[in-house]
């Protein structure tokens, strides 16, 4: 027996918290860029004061050349754990923008070493479940299979699932396949982080993820699946010969099966989210006139452990302490 060790998600809960209330500020504005930038100094600030040395494997802004926690970045205030970093400052920076709902902030922690390194691939076919049909996806299958096997572990009909999928004109056969097999789909303008995370959290009532989506966030949905007991699939996806041929000399197979333990090597393994616009994972963040409300997701993969805290944050007493402007 060993006495319990420390739980970092819920010191990294303090990061998601803080980039959320900072970005939710920024909500319907049309300023992606400004958005981003407030989370990610956010972020960065609160990352700096954990107890750890930590390297960022999985940054963001290859993909739209946004703010950016930068690949390769060391955080932390030093000292063990050495550790592998996946950030999301906004998952769905878009619908931030837009005012639209799911935007989501997450962070990750793993032991150094246990991240999937993408390099500069920036897509990825994913297939994602949670506990109950964990063992019987195949990405390789065709997606009625799945669809049929999912609903068999689950004892539904195919027609009573729930598929959700990035609403992109690439998944136009995807979803013409699900239609055929009978089963619901919710198109989301964005977030796959939370969509994945949606299928092993029963009150969201989503069966799976489907479709191509970023890399990076393949990443942190299976450090969050691995805690919550779920299951994800990724096929790394070129979006041309180019990309292809890049990826293919710096080593990357774009056939190969990437499953949930190649992902993420660990069990040992952190994640938290914080809602920014209300969705389905997650409440958004609540502005009033002396606080600020965040709901936020905590993991851990040892464990299994999820908790969802609600917080209530004091402007005034944060304002004197705080090097952020919530
Ligand atoms: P950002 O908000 O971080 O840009 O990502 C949003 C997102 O929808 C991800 O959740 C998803 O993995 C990716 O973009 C899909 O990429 P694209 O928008 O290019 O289809």
């Amino acid at each position: 027996m060993t006495l319990p060790s420390r739980n970092l998600a819920l010191e990294l809960v303090r990061v998601t918290e803080a980039a959320a209330m900072t970005a939710g500020r920024f909500m319907g504005r049309g300023d992606k860029i400004a958005a981003d930038k407030a989370a990610v100094d956010a972020m960065r600030i609160i990352l700096n004061t954990i107890e750890m040395s930590a390297v960022v494997v999985l940054g963001e802004g290859e993909k739209d050349k946004a703010p950016m926690l930068f690949q390769g970045e060391h955080l932390g205030a030093g000292g063990p754990p050495e550790v592998d970093l996946a950030v999301d400052p906004i998952d769905g920076t878009r619908p931030l923008a837009l005012g639209l709902s799911n935007a989501i902030a997450t962070v990750a922690v793993a032991p150094r070493g246990t991240m999937f390194n993408p390099g500069p691939i920036v897509y990825m076919h994913k297939i994602a479940v949670g506990p109950v049909a964990r063992d019987v996806i195949d990405i390789e299958a065709p997606v009625a299979e799945n669809l049929k096997k999912i609903a068999k572990a689950k004892g539904e009909d195919v027609e009573h699932l729930t598929a959700v999928i990035l609403d992109r004109p690439r998944h136009k056969d995807l979803i013409a396949e699900v239609r055929k097999s009978g089963s619901r789909i919710k198109l989301i303008p964005d977030g796959d982080v939370a969509g994945a995370l949606m299928t092993a959290w029963p009150q969201s009532e989503i069966d799976v993820l489907l479709g191509i989506g970023g890399t990076p966030e393949g990443v942190l949905a299976a450090c969050g699946l691995r805690a919550m007991g779920g299951n994800i699939q990724g096929i790394l996806y070129a979006r041309d010969e180019a990309e292809y041929k890049r990826g293919r000399d710096l080593g990357y197979d774009f056939h190969k099966v990437l499953h949930i333990d190649e992902l993420v090597s660990s069990e040992n393994v952190f994640l938290a989210a914080t809602g920014i616009t209300r969705g389905d994972l997650l409440d958004g963040v609540s502005y009033f006139a002396d606080s600020v409300r965040t709901d936020s997701l905590v993991m851990r993969g040892l464990t299994g452990t999820v908790r969802q805290i609600i917080s209530t944050h004091q402007l005034e007493k944060l304002g004197k302490i705080s090097q952020i402007i919530y």
